[in-house]
């Protein structure tokens, strides 16, 4: 937490801070992400603001201006870039995919891991050019770095040219942060460690025919590895009535696919205390709703409860697709990772997921190399992963977190070691993706077309219900339909086909 720029529990500070002068101690402003602080949240403060307005003089400001912003990190990520877009859209700012055009580029940054960081300080050293060339550019750096201490005062002291920093509670402030930094002759700054608000009503530009919708914000699990719950702060979701009217407007709109985004979507409703209302009953709910696809991402498998899975099982709009997060397969890991269920509860899950749910498809994350991983503990994620036959994942080498529990402790795993794991996890995931995909063969499978492949331009691409790709031809005019395709050709991470019947058609 960012002490210094709110007391706990009162009202949050809204003064920027700027600064030219490098040399200033800024550590009275920032603090690493302290473990013992942030455990202490409770439940109290949680707003939500209806109020949400572009002021009348920002509503011009940008006309023949360009914007860009580049975006790294989790759906999340993505998802604040669209509500910025949508603000910089009503302020009259066009985008633009050229940076050297542009007149804001804002870097979306991404936390999780050391590379992560590595990439977007790279990306400011190549603009470092741009700026010096194009003094009036306004460069922006927002997004899970912005809420480090460490990163903050890194950009302070060595990017001077930057013009904006903001963090991940301060999205709602961009047009006046604008205002500020186009008007200042110094690094506008605003971080807020206020953790607590919930902002609706902010315009959001989305793009395609899929749409990402919030249903919480933030992270209370405290995983020893992550830094997510203090660049995100507390877990809070949005009001059951809120989430609802955006789906039905996105499916009134047309939107074919929704992925209803949280950093642990099962524990929505937990916050609230004037109704009992859980993600199951929201699932429940927009199961009834004339949408054609509902996924969501990321379950954690120590909230899944029993009247999720039986709405899950009702089939209809939601997804025979699961993103079940599990890191390890050895208990004594996950419990250093204070992860908070074994690898039995997690296989009970799993059994009772696959018999509610037929044809489920299970995709994971896993680090390997977690600190004092032995080869008998990774062995043990393998064993676990090929029992559930995981149908993909997404897998990390432990990348030491500043202010995290688990940096604190002692990691005597070679690195090289570490990428071994890691080389041979993948082949196993990859073995079994190969062995799922195999089931599907000369079967015909509902796909949503996504529009022409990039990687072959001969091609059209789709996500099947289970989101793998499909690539089969046919007219681009497709683009946005369901459509049943014949799978003829089985990959390790595509199928190829071609099209049965329309269901556009048909209807
Ligand atoms: N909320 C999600 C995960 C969000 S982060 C969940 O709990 O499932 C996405 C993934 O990044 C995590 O699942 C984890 O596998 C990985 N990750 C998080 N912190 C990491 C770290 N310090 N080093 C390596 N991988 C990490
Ligand atoms: Fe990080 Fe996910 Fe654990 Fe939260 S639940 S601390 S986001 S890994
Ligand atoms: Fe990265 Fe922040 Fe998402 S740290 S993974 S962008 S929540």
């Amino acid at each position: 937490m960012m002490r210094g720029l709110r007391e706990k529990g009162s009202a949050p500070v809204t003064d920027s801070i700027k600064t030219a002068k490098p040399e200033k101690d800024y550590s009275i402003y920032f603090q690493p992400p302290s473990y013992r602080e942030a455990k202490k949240r409770g439940k109290e403060d949680v707003r939500v603001h209806y109020d949400f307005r572009i002021a009348d003089d920002l509503r011009t400001i940008g006309r023949g201006k360009l914007y860009h912003i580049q975006t790294y990190g989790c759906q999340m990520n993505e998802h604040d870039t669209e509500t910025m877009k949508g603000m910089l859209e009503e302020m009259g700012y066009a985008w633009t995919d050229h940076r050297r055009e542009a007149d804001i580029i804002l870097l979306n940054t991404c936390a999780i891991r050391e590379n992560a960081e590595d990439k977007v300080f790279g990306e400011l050293g190549h603009l470092k050019s741009l700026k010096t060339e194009k003094p009036d550019l306004i460069l922006g750096v927002c997004g899970c770095m912005s809420q480090e201490e460490g990163v903050v005062r890194r950009i302070l002291e060595k990017h001077q040219y930057v013009d904006l920093i903001f963090g991940t509670h301060n999205i709602h402030r961009l047009p006046e942060l604008l205002r500020e930094a186009m008007f200042a002759k110094e690094m506008v700054v605003e971080v807020w460690s206020k953790e607590g608000d919930i902002y609706e009503n902010l315009p959001k530009k989305r793009a395609g025919l899929k749409a990402w919708v919030n249903i919480m914000y933030g992270c209370d699990k405290f995983c020893t590895y992550c830094i997510v719950p203090y660049t995100r702060g507390k877990e809070r979701s949005r009001r059951p009535e809120d989430v609802i009217a955006e789906v039905r407007e996105l499916a009134r709109q047309g939107y074919k696919e929704i992925t209803l985004l949280g950093q642990n979507v099962n524990a929505y409703g937990k916050d609230f205390e004037d109704i009992h209302y859980r993600f199951g009953d929201l699932m429940a709910d927009i199961q009834k709703i004339d949408i054609p696809r509902v996924r969501f991402t990321t379950s954690h498998p120590r909230d899944f409860d029993d009247h999720l899975i039986e709405v899950l099982s009702r089939g209809g709009n939601m997804v025979e697709h699961i993103h079940l997060p599990v890191q390890s397969g050895s208990n004594e890991i996950l419990k250093r990772m204070s992860r908070k269920y074994t690898r039995e509860s997690y296989l009970e899950l799993v059994r009772k997921l696959k018999a509610a749910i037929p044809g489920l498809v299970l995709s994971t994350d896993i680090i390997v190399g977690f600190p004092g991983e032995t080869e008998e503990q990774f062995e043990e994620t393998l064993s676990l992963v090929r029992e559930v036959e995981f149908a993909s994942a997404f897998t990390f080498i432990y990348s030491p977190r500043e202010g995290t529990p688990a940096a604190q402790m002692e990691d005597n795993v070679p690195l090289e070691v570490k990428k071994e794991r890691l080389t041979r996890l993948n082949n196993l995931i990859a073995e079994l993706s190969r062995k799922d995909n195999e089931k599907l063969h000369g079967q015909t499978v509902e796909v949503l077309v996504e529009g022409v492949s990039k990687n072959n331009p001969d091609y059209l691409t789709g996500r099947t219900r289970t989101n793998k790709i499909v690539h089969f031809r046919g007219p681009e005019s497709l683009t946005g339909e369901l459509i049943d395709v014949r799978i003829t050709e089985v990959q390790t991470w595509l199928f190829k086909g071609e099209i049965a019947t329309l269901h556009a058609l048909e209807a």
